[in-house]
């Protein structure tokens, strides 16, 4: 376990310019000031160091732009920085991309998985008081689900995309080197995330800036498709309380006990929209548009939180209707960073920053 209470600690923070690392650092830098952020991301498309501006210029954080798969480039951090532990969030993190390029999927998800966590065993051997490698993973390794039923920590895995099989992959591989090494790793598997910061490439995002600019709302398939969705911030939360008080070598499923069929919750987001955008109700619904259902799309996504909720005292602290407005709430009071994620503007600003 880590006692927060101890000492300085180094803590490495992977994918931490992403959505919801973006969210994980912020979090860590302001509340734990003995602790030193190092925040390492590749700045892939999806990596964005303007969701990160509030606390650029704090002394325990420190921005290391470098790729988990870069061998050398992780060994020399590790000798340098002495981490302590390890947050690892950095991956190819989105499904239909993955359908198109999956060997990138392994690339990172997999391999970068296991350059970390040799470098980790290298340096503390086992010498590991104190020291915790947490692996954030998801749901969806876990397979779909029917109309009924619930994913627990013990559902066998069963991952249908690129994206889940590279991630039950690096799940087992963490767990292995528990087994093998005694590596003192948590796992979480999460349920679908909304919130600010999101790359307007998943559903909720994609769609309110649709909205924005009176485009066509894709719904894949019927729309009959299943997620549980789960405000960032509760997931953030979440990993603060497991990364502290979790116990070594467990699984904890995080999810939002909040399951809606995509076309509801389109429906539900199209009235908030209209509200706020004052524009006459039914308007925005008037987007939806049918489209080519995703292949090897997953039925239903459905959390059974109940080990995180019982051991360690989390739970949801927004009902969907409050997140949800508060995210589109955000995307509307930040039409700037929206317009520079959608122009491509925002990688521009690394340059702009850092050299
Ligand atoms: P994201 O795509 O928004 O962010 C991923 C970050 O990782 C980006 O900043 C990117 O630049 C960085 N990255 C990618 N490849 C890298 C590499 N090779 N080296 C270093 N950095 C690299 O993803 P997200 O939605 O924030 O997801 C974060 C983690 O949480 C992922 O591991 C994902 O599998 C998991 N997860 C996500 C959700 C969700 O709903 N978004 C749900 C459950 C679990
Ligand atoms: P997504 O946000 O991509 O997350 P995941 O695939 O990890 O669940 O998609 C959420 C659901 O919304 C999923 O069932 C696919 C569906 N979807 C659409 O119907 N249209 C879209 O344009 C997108 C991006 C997703």
């Amino acid at each position: 376990m880590i006692d927060k209470t101890i000492s300085k600690k180094n803590i490495l923070i992977t994918g931490g310019a992403g959505f919801i690392g973006s969210h994980v650092v912020k979090r860590f830098v302001n509340k734990y000031p003995a602790y030193h952020v190092y925040n390492l991301d590749a700045l892939t498309y999806a990596g964005n160091l303007e969701n990160l501006i509030e606390i650029e210029g704090k002394d325990n954080y420190t921005f290391l732009k470098g790729d988990i798969t870069d061998e050398n480039y992780i060994k020399t951090i590790f000798k340098k920085y002495r981490f302590d532990g390890v947050i690892h969030l950095a991956a190819e993190s989105h499904v239909d991309r993955s359908i198109n390029d999956p060997l990138a999927f392994a690339k990172t998800n997999i391999l970068g998985t296991m350059i970390l966590l040799n470098a980790f065993i290298t340096l503390w051997k086992e010498n590991w008081l104190g020291k915790r490698f947490y692996h954030i993973s998801t749901d969806e390794v876990y397979g779909t689900l029917g109309e009924t039923g619930l994913f627990g920590e013990t559902t066998p895995y069963d991952p249908n995309s690129p994206y889940s099989a590279s991630k039950a992959s690096s799940d087992h591989f963490v767990r292995a080197y528990g087994e093998t090494y005694n590596l003192p790793y948590v796992i979480t598997n999460c349920s679908n995330n909304y919130g600010a910061n999101q790359f307007p490439e998943k559903l909720i995002p994609l769609f309110i800036n649709n909205i924005i600019h009176n485009k066509p709302l894709p719904v894949y398939g019927d729309g009959n498709y299943t997620r549980d969705w789960l405000y960032v911030v509760d997931h953030a939360i979440a990993i603060d309380l497991v990364f502290h008080k979790g116990i070594d070598k467990e699984t904890y499923n995080i999810g939002g006990f909040n399951e809606w069929k995509n076309i509801d919750l389109v429906k539900l987001l199209c009235r908030q929209m209209d509200e706020k955008l004052n524009r006459k109700e039914g308007s925005s619904a008037r987007l939806i548009t049918y489209v080519k259902d995703r292949p090897g799309h997953d039925l239903r996504y459905a959390i059974d939180a109940t080990k995180i909720n019982k051991e360690l005292g989390w739970s949801p602290s927004v009902t969907f209707e409050e997140g949800l407005s508060k995210t589109i709430d955000w995307y509307l009071a930040n039409e700037k960073w929206l317009g520079n994620v959608t122009s491509g503007a925002y990688q521009e600003y690394y340059e702009l920053q850092y050299k």
